[in-house]
């Protein structure tokens, strides 16, 4: 602990579980007071017990849930310096089975939900003018993709764009905004949804050999939080332990 954070007030959506919790777990060894956020309320009251914190149930596709979330973080700190929007949904689904109510369902979290969440926090980082915007994007959409993720590439692809454009606007207010973007990350939800033969196809075609965990993408997050990126704004990084690198199947291969 290097108290990077020390004293730095965060909200964190989608911090129940997976990489949001390691993002949560990982601030809070650096110093910050933490408020979590997330829609499921068993498991974001666990996380927050866990950490000591407040804990604020939150739809983040709803305006009003974003609001709230922001209001509690200054009601119990009086400020807020960070606000990261980790929350997104990943349902696997072909193009021909998307319903217009599908694709919808996964705009409102991880589109709207990030518009949302950079809305509800302008309004005191503007007023005291410091804020650093952190964005949960992914490598799927911006770069690669795979069959079944439309909706979810699209709207991954949309938050770096968005991401972008807040930075450009909201640089004259003492606001960075930026994202990170990870690769292959084993969480609870993946292990649950994709499986054992899933996760070993994904190791195969990642060059560190491994999927990622919450800690490594939390060192990204960290790292845009602190004021050793206080010059970098609109911006992504990539943890995807080298997966966007292979030109094919057999980088293993190497000449004789
Ligand atoms: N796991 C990966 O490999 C991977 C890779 C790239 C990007 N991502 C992104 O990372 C983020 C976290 O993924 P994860 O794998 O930890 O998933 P996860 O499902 O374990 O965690 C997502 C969290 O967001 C919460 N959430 C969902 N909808 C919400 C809503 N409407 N309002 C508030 N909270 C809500 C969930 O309850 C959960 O706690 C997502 O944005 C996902 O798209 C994950």
């Amino acid at each position: 602990m290097t108290n990077r954070l020390k004293d730095k007030v965060a909200l964190i959506v989608g911090s129940a579980r997976g990489i949001g919790k390691g993002i949560a777990l990982r601030f809070a060894e650096e110093g910050a007071k933490l408020v979590l956020a997330d829609n499921e309320v068993e498991a974001g009251q666990a996380t927050a017990v866990e950490l000591g914190v407040p804990f604020i149930r939150t739809d983040i596709s709803r305006m009003s849930d974003a609001e709230a979330a922001v209001t509690t973080a200054l009601k119990h700190h009086g400020r807020l310096d960070i606000i990261v929007q980790n929350a997104g949904i990943y349902p696997w689904q072909l193009i021909e089975n998307t319903t217009s109510d599908d694709w919808d369902s996964v705009m409102a979290v991880n589109l709207r939900g990030t518009f949302n969440a950079a809305r509800a926090a302008l309004v005191p980082m503007k007023a005291q003018h410091f804020g650093r915007m952190l964005f949960t994007s992914s490598i799927t959409g911006p770069h690669v993709t795979s069959p079944g993720h439309g909706h979810y590439s699209a709207s991954k692809a949309g938050i770096n764009g968005f991401i972008r454009a807040a930075a450009l606007e909201f640089s004259g207010y003492g606001i960075t905004v930026n994202g990170v973007e990870p690769g292959n990350i084993l969480t609870e939800a993946i292990e649950l949804h994709r499986g054992a033969a899933y996760i070993k196809n994904m190791e195969d075609s990642i060059p560190l050999g491994r999927l990622g965990s919450p800690r490594d993408v939390a060192n990204a997050f960290l790292f845009l939080a602190s004021d050793d990126a206080s010059y970098i704004t609109g911006t992504t990084i990539v943890v995807d332990g080298g997966q966007l690198l292979p030109e094919g199947n057999d980088f293993r291969l190497l000449p004789p």
